[in-house]
């Protein structure tokens, strides 16, 4: 406990308060446990009529011996006394004290306990207008007396709470970390605090291959988890990428990480590709879709198909059980069933028209190791951090756009239906 200090000190500020009605405004600085000695006047030998104290706008004593808490205390002569001070004690403390000879006197005094807040600096991003620069901020509130700051490496300290710093994009590069250190009189050199930030490039995900039925809605997802700051993305069309707003025919919906394009009323003009396209300062990454339409018409033609193969099968089944029934006997006799070659030959015939119908109808699909159906899976690969340049052009494709951005997203295959 220091008692003599923060008298001291305040009698050395609190001077200028004696003559006249002006205010004074003094810092006066304790450490935690400090018995605190808060004059409104000194060396007026009077007892004043009344006197108020204010703490950040609210009385804490005034009227005779009123204290609002019960380590406070006002004392005859205007001293307002804190005992056992905590940090919270800090503040903006306003005094006014009428004396007899008709003068009021007031004063202002910005008490501070010295601290060092258990928690470390706050780093963070300032909402940037575009992805040419990054601009963070570095706050360490509470700290008293005020600490130094400092963005990165190298550069000097600020004397500050809270300190930015913008850095231009093309210094930047991918899993980027920028650290912001505190020093603090109170915090030894190798206690130092800090927090820091990792840049990340944007990478938006989604289902690269979408087949849908013309007249139907159809809405596309893409997602972008990874970007630090967080990117901004938009969905773009054709060739020229044009960017697609909401209106009548695309719906725009965003769902957390997730940016959702519904198609309505699908006609076959929409078959084409769509870009998501994610963009920080870091870089801009596109996810392709490739959207295929399929018309009513040929959804008709596949049911036709359907039904005959249907009819075709059920037809062979008949005369493979007819073929089989009326040589039971030859069969019985022969000893065993798979002996009958006759109806065999059946059979294989059957088993070939079936084959050759279904090939003309669907493309070959590999299976789905797990047996999963959905309606169209793509395998997504993920492209490794140290590719750089894209060398990739998918030959399947028709005709797929430029790729702008360092790595690209593939489509690889179109694995089962
Ligand atoms: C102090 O203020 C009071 C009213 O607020 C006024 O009546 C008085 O004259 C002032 N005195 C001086 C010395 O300014
Ligand atoms: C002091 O007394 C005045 C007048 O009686 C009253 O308006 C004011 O609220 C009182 N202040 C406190 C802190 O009790
Ligand atoms: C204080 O003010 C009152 C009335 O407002 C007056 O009667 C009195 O004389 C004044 N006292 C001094 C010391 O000026
Ligand atoms: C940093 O962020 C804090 C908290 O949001 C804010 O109070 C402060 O003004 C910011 N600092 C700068 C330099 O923008
Ligand atoms: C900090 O941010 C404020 C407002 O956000 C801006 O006016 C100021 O220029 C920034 N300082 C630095 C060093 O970037
Ligand atoms: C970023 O750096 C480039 C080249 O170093 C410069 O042309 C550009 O003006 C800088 N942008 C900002 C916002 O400082
Ligand atoms: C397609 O979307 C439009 C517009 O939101 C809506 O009016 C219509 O009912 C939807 N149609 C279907 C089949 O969901
Ligand atoms: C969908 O588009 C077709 C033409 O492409 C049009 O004939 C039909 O009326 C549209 N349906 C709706 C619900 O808008």
């Amino acid at each position: 406990m220091n008692i003599v200090a923060s008298l001291a000190l305040l009698c050395l500020s609190a001077a200028a308060a004696v003559s006249g009605n002006e205010s004074t405004e003094t810092v006066l600085s304790a450490a935690p446990g400090d018995f605190i000695l808060l004059q409104c006047y000194i060396g007026a030998n009077v007892t004043p009529v009344w006197t108020t104290w204010m703490k950040d706008g609210q009385v804490v004593a005034g009227n005779g011996s009123y204290a609002a808490n019960p380590r406070f205390a006002l004392k005859q002569d205007g001293t307002l006394t804190i005992s056992e001070a905590i940090t919270e004690d800090s503040g903006s403390f306003l005094c006014s004290s009428a004396l007899p000879d008709n003068r009021t006197i007031n004063a202002r005094v910005q008490l501070q306990i010295t601290n060092i807040p258990s928690t470390h600096p706050d780093c963070m991003f300032v909402q940037a207008q575009d992805t040419s620069s990054v601009q963070l901020n570095c706050s360490w509130f509470g700290a008293y007396p005020t600490p130094k700051l400092r963005w990165g490496e190298d550069g000097d300290f600020q004397v500050t709470n809270s300190l930015n710093v913008t850095l231009n994009s093309s210094m930047l590069h991918d899993k980027q970390k920028v650290t912001c250190t505190a020093l603090h009189q109170l915090l030894k050199q190798e206690n130092q605090k800090s927090c820091s930030i990792t840049l990340r490039a944007p990478f938006p995900e989604g289902t690269p291959l979408v087949t849908v039925l013309e007249g139907t809605n159809l809405t596309l997802t893409c997602s972008e988890t990874t970007s630090l700051p967080p990117a901004i993305t938009t969905w773009r069309k054709g060739q020229n990428q044009d960017l697609i707003v909401s209106g009548s025919r695309y719906i725009l919906s965003f769902e957390g990480p997730a940016v959702k394009l519904t198609i309505v009323n699908i006609s076959k003009d929409d078959e084409r590709y769509y870009f998501c396209r994610s963009e920080n300062a870091l870089g801009v990454r596109e996810l392709e879709v490739y959207l295929t339409v399929k018309t009513s018409s040929s959804a008709y033609t596949g049911a036709v198909i359907g039904v005959f193969i249907a009819a075709l099968i059920m037809g062979s089944a008949f005369i493979v059980v007819k073929v089989l029934y009326s040589r039971r006997h030859t069969i019985c006799l022969g000893g065993g069933f798979m002996q009958a070659e006759d109806s065999g030959d059946v059979l294989d015939l059957v088993d070939s028209d079936d084959e050759q119908i279904f090939h003309d109808t669907v493309p070959q699909l590999h299976p789905l190791a797990n047996g999963r159906h959905t309606t169209l899976v793509q395998i997504h690969r993920i492209p490794s951090s140290e590719d750089h340049e894209d060398t990739e052009t998918a030959g399947t494709d028709p005709q797929p756009p430029e790729q702008k951005e360092e790595a690209t997203e593939e489509a690889e295959d179109l694995v089962s239906f």
